[in-house]
């Protein structure tokens, strides 16, 4: 780096030529933009010693003032073109060695942590009851844990009627569920979604067009088409003047949004308590994978007159079509899944595979 000289004597060519070749070799031995920032100082700056040696030509001899100020600003031009050489050879060294330096290596794996999904069986619940909102229904819920009046008695199930013994119920101590007594009744897990009914019934009167996505119990063992825990839609509707034309109406409209538009009904005589006449409802589900064919999806029929008087409901004037279908029945059909136990096992994986809106794209 130059040596500072601060006596530096203007006319003194030689000592000018020596100090700019000692200053030239500096910036070329700079190897940083840092270093030949430092030379720059050194050289050009202030304190310079060609920069004070020019505050001094004022004092000189007037005719030796030309010569002293052609020396140094040459002298000066020199130097300030090799310092920005050298800075466009340093920069670019630089940039070229950013880009190296912090260049992203894209293919690394990181710890990205994956997105949780919805459950298909909570997103086709929701599409489900979209269906019946649009059309004007509203949604119903009740209690998972359940009066057996509510379950079995209002739904014309008799006290020893083997119906009661269709579905195989889990009953509950009622002691030790929310310090409930026996004096309350008997609970049960809710076998169906049907109590729903009896509840909209006693509560919003009537005419009503109700829909009740819901979790139902049953002491089934877990298999690749059982579960003891599954989720039902019960659909009901009381009004004057209904008729199971307007049921097969609503149930075609229904499976047709949610199978496409290829999707029909049919219905085989049944029976039920709660209903009169009762129906099994099939579905004609032409995308249904390993070949179109009907398939039992649930149960339905005119709802019978000793439920909508249990509930405080004038038979005369009213009428009523109900159905309820499964849920889970529904996801296996329309995805071919053929294993339960994928639905309920929650291996994150499965859920993914429906995206957001459940419907897998
Ligand atoms: N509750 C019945 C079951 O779980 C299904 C059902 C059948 C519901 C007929 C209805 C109906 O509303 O009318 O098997």
């Amino acid at each position: 780096m130059a040596e500072s000289a601060p006596d530096l004597n203007p006319l003194d060519a030689d000592a000018v030529d020596a100090l700019v070749e000692r200053a030239l070799g500096d910036i070329e031995a700079a190897s940083t933009l840092e270093d030949l920032r430092a030379v720059r100082g050194a050289v050009l700056g202030d304190s310079a010693p060609l920069v004070t040696a020019n505050r001094t030509i004022g004092s000189l001899a007037p005719q030796d003032r030309g010569l002293a100020g052609r020396t140094l600003g040459g002298a000066r031009s020199r130097l300030s073109a090799a310092l920005d050489q050298r800075h466009q050879v340093l920069a670019s060294d630089h940039e070229a060695q950013v880009l190296v330096e912090e260049a992203v290596d894209v293919t690394v794996p990181t710890r990205r942590r994956s997105l949780g999904a919805r459950h298909p069986i909570e997103t086709i619940m929701e599409e489900v009851a979209d269906f019946f909102t649009a059309m004007g229904w509203e949604i119903a819920e009740g209690p998972e844990i359940e009066h057996e009046w509510f379950n079995f008695d209002s739904l014309n199930f008799d006290i020893d009627h083997p119906a009661r013994q269709m579905q195989d119920t889990l009953y509950v101590d009622g002691r030790s569920v929310g310090g409930r007594t026996e004096e309350d009744g008997n609970l049960v897990m809710r076998t169906h979604t049907s109590p729903v009914q009896s509840r909209a019934m006693l509560e919003r009167g009537v005419p009503l067009y109700i829909a009740c996505p819901g979790k139902v119990f049953r002491a089934d063992a877990l298999d690749s088409t059982h579960t003891p825990v599954f989720h039902q839609c019960e659909g009901l509707a009381v009004d004057r003047h209904l008729t199971m034309a307007n049921l097969t109406g609503v149930l075609d409209a229904f499976a047709r949004a949610m199978f496409g538009p290829g999707a029909r009904t049919r219905l085989r005589p049944s029976f039920f308590p709660f209903t009169e006449p009762s129906a099994e409802m099939d579905l004609w589900f032409p995308q249904k994978k390993g070949g179109a064919g009907w398939i039992e999806w649930g149960g339905c029929g005119m709802v019978n007159p000793n439920v909508l008087k249990a509930n405080g409901i004038d038979a005369e004037e009213f009428s009523g079509f109900a159905f309820g279908v499964g849920i889970e029945r529904a996801l296996m059909l329309r995805h071919g899944i053929a294993d339960m136990h994928d639905i309920v096992e929650g291996d994150i994986r499965f859920s993914q595979q429906f995206g957001l809106t459940g419907r897998g794209h």
